[in-house]
């Protein structure tokens, strides 16, 4: 791109719209546009988008569209979705939404039909999680698999944990399914504490299989079940599996490449819950549970590239995060999940958005000219609101908010869901509109306590209801915000699919642990460090 964003004349455009606009406030927008509603409510895929309750006009609207125009939004989808290499630091395509085309689609990227190729994996997926699920696969002892252990981090984990709570309503509830990501030893220890090795099934998750914490966490548990298993190899054939793109790594590792699931490197780690990386998903809520999820990925996918640009809601949604960041300053948003089952969403977004966005300079690397990612937190409502919520209304700093809810509950339980539903709308409500100092001093509220009573309201938020948490739902949902971080990310000129600011971490960690071993580093540490090594290596008794 030759021009700077910044310099742009749709950024231009939009910097004097935000003079104009910043200081009008949520309730003369409503009060002035008697359409307001209409005109921003969205239905896509079966998830209602209620956008109204932004600080934008018809006119920023109409700016925002013009620079997903100028920024060639729509020119780089269709490249992502002909599995053009739009990774363009790593040089591969991304191309996750091939993980949920239809067996009936084709798409053929440097020679081969992408697709043929996926739905040959979800047949094999298919076939052994049904004789998982059914009791036909049988573990070393000849006992049927109760448990299953899935090993993997970031992308390889976060995906299918957010994935197993969100969906558990729908899994074989007499099977036990955990997670473990964490090096820290204690997680997998905790998750293995009650489980029988006779019964249980290790997923070694690892796209590179060369992650050093799921090596170490798979070593372990390789270890574990040897030990209880009489310390037979021959046992590992039937209790641990594997899903990767390296799978020379995973042979090497003593796992048969009959039990290892394949996907490819134009999958990214955070777009991976719908590819191989779901084959605990998939055992848990079975495949055609699985296949109605891919479903909803899909459905999301078809919008996205044919919905028209004023009614494309991963398009809106991607432009008013641009808008709220780069106009607003708001570093942070919020997604707030009315909905229990939900609860890692927030932490999957977290990934998907900070590790795709985050990012200090464009795809041609020169420095972005404007801020990238927000900082993305939550945790499910009505938990927050008995917590932070006292910043969201009444603190100095502007948190845009996702706030989701589903219409029917999993779970009826007397008037529980109507008192969720109650509060999801009402955080909404006190979120935009507020309690002015007129309204306090009619209510009667003495004159010292109306400051403090004031509710500044103005602040933005995004209301997406759904029927009801389906799989269906929930691959509509992820995609939603896939692509709502492409357009973003589009916008930036950044390239979402990479992550090279995790590289150095790891490097400086590996050249730590002969150090911590007692062993002389390579090269001086810095003296902060070494103080630090010298303190832990005084005050720990592990030999
Ligand atoms: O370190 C970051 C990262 O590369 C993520 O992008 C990825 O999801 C995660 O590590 C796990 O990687 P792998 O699946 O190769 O073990």
């Amino acid at each position: 791109m030759t021009e700077t964003l910044t310099d742009s004349p749709a950024w231009q455009a939009l910097r004097r719209h935000h003079e104009a606009v910043r200081d009008l406030h949520l309730r003369e927008l409503f009060a002035d546009e008697p359409d307001r509603v209409e005109r921003l409510t969205f239905d896509a895929a079966g998830i209602h988008a209620d956008l109204s309750k932004h600080r934008i006009t018809e006119e920023t609207m109409r700016l925002l569209l013009a620079l997903a125009e100028e920024r060639g939004v729509a020119a780089r989808r269709d490249a992502m979705f002909r599995g053009e290499h739009v990774n363009r630091s790593e040089d591969r395509p991304a191309l996750h939404v091939a993980l949920r085309m239809p067996r009936s689609d084709s798409l053929v990227v440097d020679g081969r039909d992408v697709v043929r190729d996926v739905h040959e994996v979800l047949d094999r997926m298919a076939a052994f999680a049904t004789a998982v699920r059914s009791g036909e696969w049988r573990g070393h002892t000849g006992r049927p698999i109760r448990a299953v252990v899935n090993i993997g981090i970031g992308g390889s984990d976060l995906g299918p944990a957010m994935a197993y709570e969100a969906l558990r309503d729908y899994s074989d509830r007499e099977m036990a399914f955990r997670f473990v990501s964490n090096v820290d030893a204690t997680q997998l220890v905790e998750a293995l504490r009650d489980l029988d090795p006779e019964e249980t099934l290790a997923i070694v998750s690892s796209k590179t299989f060369t992650t050093v914490e799921t090596m170490t966490n798979a070593r372990s548990m390789r270890q574990w079940l040897l030990d209880g298993l009489g310390r037979d190899e021959a046992s590992i054939a039937r209790h641990v599996v594997a899903v990767s793109t390296n799978l020379e790594a995973v042979e090497e590792f003593g796992i048969d490449p009959a039990n290892a699931f394949g996907f490819w490197d134009w999958v990214g780690g955070r777009y991976s819950m719908d590819s191989a990386i779901g084959l605990s998903t998939m055992v848990a809520i079975g495949p055609e549970a699985f296949a109605d999820l891919l479903a909803g990925f899909h459905a999301v996918d078809r919008h996205f590239v044919e919905a028209p640009a004023e009614r494309n809601l991963p398009l809106l949604m991607g432009l008013l995060r641009v808008w709220y960041r780069d106009f607003f300053g708001a570093q942070t948003h919020a997604v707030l999940p009315y909905e229990q089952y939900l609860a890692r969403f927030p932490a999957y977004l977290q990934q998907l958005v900070m590790e795709s966005n985050g990012k200090h300079v464009t795809r041609d690397g020169d420095p972005v000219a404007a801020d990238t990612a927000p900082v993305v937190w939550g945790e499910p409502g009505t938990n927050g609101q008995h917590s932070f919520h006292q910043l969201l209304h009444q603190g100095t700093v502007l948190v845009p908010c996702d706030l989701i809810a589903f219409a029917t509950p999993l779970n009826p339980l007397g008037e529980h869901h109507r008192l969720l539903l109650a509060n999801v709308l009402a955080q909404a409500q006190a979120l935009a509109f507020g309690r002015t100092l007129d309204e306090l001093r009619e209510a009667g509220v003495p004159e010292a306590l109306r400051p403090h009573k004031e509710m500044p309201g103005n602040r933005p938020s995004t209301i997406l209801l759904l029927e009801r948490l389906t799989p269906f739902a929930l691959g509509s949902l992820v995609a939603l915000y896939e692509h709502s971080v492409f357009v973003a990310g589009t916008i930036w000129d950044v390239d979402s699919f990479d992550q090279w600011g995790v590289e150095l971490g790891k490097e400086l960690a590996g050249k730590l642990v002969p150090v911590l071993r007692g062993e002389s580093p390579e090269r001086p540490l810095d003296s902060s460090t070494a103080a630090l090594v010298e303190w832990l290596r005084r005050s720990s008794s592990e030999s």
